[in-house]
């Protein structure tokens, strides 16, 4: 029942060659680490990396249309995973850009010549259904892409109508109007380029499901209809009022979804419909995986798409959940281990820790039930499961096979610990009175403990005491109010400000990252920075903290590159010039493009040489000041935070 016509592989490539046909640079897949943007912990769109682009700052390339695949982590819809058809926490977003070049008419005709042509993707135009912006007191109602969409459907002999209130119309239409929560899109920070779009949705032809509202619509979450593009037209700017702003440019920034994508084109059958038992989750993209649990639970060997599978093998709904959560978060989890963050309780290190922990706790929920004699081998399950993925990926990802020894231990320190949360947080549990055995005290086993709320909820029970949903989601909010303050804290000192002190300060973290490596060796990279005015702070793998020697000789060596007075230049070149200079980089590259690289010294031997944005002073001696290291924190076992000022 696949088509076996399409892979997810073909899939991107041919997204690539057509924007290539279309006069568009490739450019490469940034790291899941956004650099320079405190505000967020991973990189969650294929826009954001290029945000300053986005602002007008011209890209190394020298092209105004730009394209790529770009791997992207969202948490926030993680709750969802393996319950509906379409949601992922990790997932590759397929974009094309145009910075100030082609606006609403090339890109909206050119996504439905992708999507329809026979040369392309070849999906029956009739099935395609278009949403826009319904307009409001900031913006004017989208009247532009509703024409334009009119006659994109007119040159193929579908009269589009227009409905204005989809959720209580009767009738579908190929043009529905939704409100800003639709159809609009950014900034991806706090303020930043933004405006309202067009998504595109395919029709599945599932039956609607009243459950979900008395009339589908697009956005209608009966699984019906599943949106596959979404192309923003970023001519506003959110300010840090809160207004949105007419912006000087006019951008294109588009997201198109490959695993949903590839669901459509594996599965349509030769009407076009999907059966909607199918889930992301059928696709090529998880077939090995899905193979390995099935073995493992089941004893089976899996030769159906995994949902006809657990649909026909009659396995209960929270149990095929579980399969797809395990399968979800474990890619998810891979991909974060091979940018050296380390589960945690904090930041980046506890959405790693949360996506392991629920794939672990639901491996211990499945064996319980369908393999109690294998349930002491779950670690080495989550081994297997981890080296598939970096097989699977680790051609189009390297640092999953650079990283392959690390993740694996890594994964394996982490089981060990949440058993021993287990225990531990059980025991809290138990030596605690009744009374208190409330949403707060299940959201602090869950937070400190990494404890499972459903665990916490079906032990209170076994004591006869109920723990409700919405007292520990109060909890929850709660918490969530003060790391999101916290956040806007963090984000109000970015390096955004571009004042003279943070370009300073920028330019210090590569003659930082240099003096360590000339003392620490090659094999220590720089894991973040953020930079305010007053000082710059900038993480590394180090597993021990500096001595007071060492931390005099990266001083003396600094003062002494600053007191030399090098010049910094900046140069664009391809990225295969840059790795042969040596260029360290904070990105990984995939695609043969053009990157900007910052060398500091004399370019025959230079001290430091980086892929890097910039900005940078032009020369060290513009540095007003001497550098100092005023605090080091460890925030990981193998993780060193070092902050230093100018004094
Ligand atoms: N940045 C847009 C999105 O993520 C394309 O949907």
């Amino acid at each position: 029942m696949k088509n076996t016509q399409w892979t997810s592989s073909q899939l991107k490539q041919s997204f690539l060659d057509f924007w290539k046909s279309k006069g568009h640079t490739i450019i490469r897949n940034a790291s899941l680490l956004p650099e320079n943007d405190p505000s967020a912990l991973f990189t969650s769109a294929g826009m954001h990396p290029l945000v300053s682009y986005l602002m007008g700052t011209p890209h190394e390339s020298g092209n105004t249309k730009l394209a790529n695949i770009q791997r992207c982590l969202r948490t926030g819809d993680i709750e969802e995973v393996g319950v509906t058809r379409r949601h992922l926490t990790f997932f590759e977003m397929a974009g094309n850009w145009s910075l100030n070049d082609y606006f609403k008419k090339e890109a909206i005709n050119w996504s439905f010549e992708y999507l329809t042509s026979k040369e392309w993707l070849g999906l029956d135009p009739a099935r395609l259904y278009a949403t826009v912006f319904r307009g409001d007191d900031d913006a004017s109602k989208d009247e532009d892409s509703i024409q334009i969409w009119k006659d994109v459907f007119n040159t193929v002999g579908i009269g589009a109508n227009v409905v204005d209130l989809p959720e209580d119309s009767d009738t579908i239409e190929h043009i529905s109007c939704y409100s800003k929560k639709e159809n609009w899109w950014g900034p991806v920070s706090k303020t930043g380029p933004c405006g309202p779009d067009t998504e595109i949705f395919y029709d599945t032809g599932a039956q609607h499901d009243p459950a979900f509202g008395k009339y589908c619509h697009p956005n209608c979450d009966c699984g019906r209809f599943i949106e596959i593009w979404n192309n923003v037209f970023m001519e506003f700017f959110k300010n840090d009022a809160g207004q949105y702003e007419k912006a000087p440019l006019k951008n294109v920034d588009t997201g198109l979804g490959i695993e949903r994508v590839i669901l459509i084109l594996q599965y349509k059958d030769n009407d076009g419909n999907v059966d909607k038992r199918l889930t992301i989750f059928s696709t090529d993209l998880f077939e090995s995986l899905s193979k390995i649990l099935v073995n493992y639970f089941f004893d089976n060997t899996l030769t159906q798409p995994l949902d006809i599978y657990l649909s026909e093998k009659n396995i209960p709904e929270p149990d095929q959940i579980a399969i797809k959560v395990i399968i979800e978060h474990t890619r998810a989890a891979a991909m974060v281990l091979s940018e050296h963050i380390e589960p945690s309780n904090k930041d980046r290190g506890y959405v790693l820790r949360r996506l392991l922990r629920r794939a672990m706790r639901n491996m211990m929920k499945l064996a319980d039930t369908y393999a109690p004699t294998k349930k002491q081998k779950l670690d080495e399950l989550l081994g297997t499961l981890l080296e598939d993925i970096i097989t699977q990926y680790g051609n189009e990802y390297p640092e999953l096979t650079k990283e392959k020894e690390a993740i694996l231990s890594l994964a394996h320190t982490e089981f060990k610990k949440f058993e021993q949360a287990l225990q531990r947080g059980s025991t809290l549990f138990m030596n605690t009175i009744p009374e208190k055995l409330n949403g707060e005290l299940a959201f602090d086993l869950y937070q400190s403990y990494g404890f499972p709320f459903e665990l916490t909820q079906e032990m209170a029970a076994e004591r006869g005491i109920t723990i409700s949903t919405v007292d520990f989601e109060k909890a929850k909010q709660l918490h969530q109010e003060v790391s999101r303050k916290g956040m806007e804290k963090k984000f109000a000192g970015g390096l955004g400000d571009k004042s003279p002190q943070s370009v300073m300060y920028h330019t210090l973290t590569h003659l930082l990252h240099k003096s360590l490596r000339d003392i620490f060796g090659q094999d220590i990279h720089q894991q973040g920075s953020n930079i305010t005015p007053e000082r710059l702070r900038f993480d590394i793998n180090i597993k021990e903290r500096l001595t007071d020697e060492q931390i005099k000789e990266v001083e003396n060596r600094i003062n002494g590159w600053i007191a030399e007075k090098l010049p910094v230049t900046r140069d664009e070149v391809s990225a295969e010039e840059a790795d042969r200079r040596g260029a360290l980089a904070f990105f990984s590259e995939k695609y043969g493009s053009t990157v900007t690289v910052y060398t500091i010294g004399s370019p025959d031997s230079p001290v430091s040489i980086e892929r890097c944005m910039g900005p940078h002073v032009t020369n060290t001696g513009d540095i007003q000041g001497t550098f100092k290291i005023t605090k080091q924190e460890k925030i990981g076992a193998n993780l060193l935070r070092i902050k230093g000022q100018l004094v």
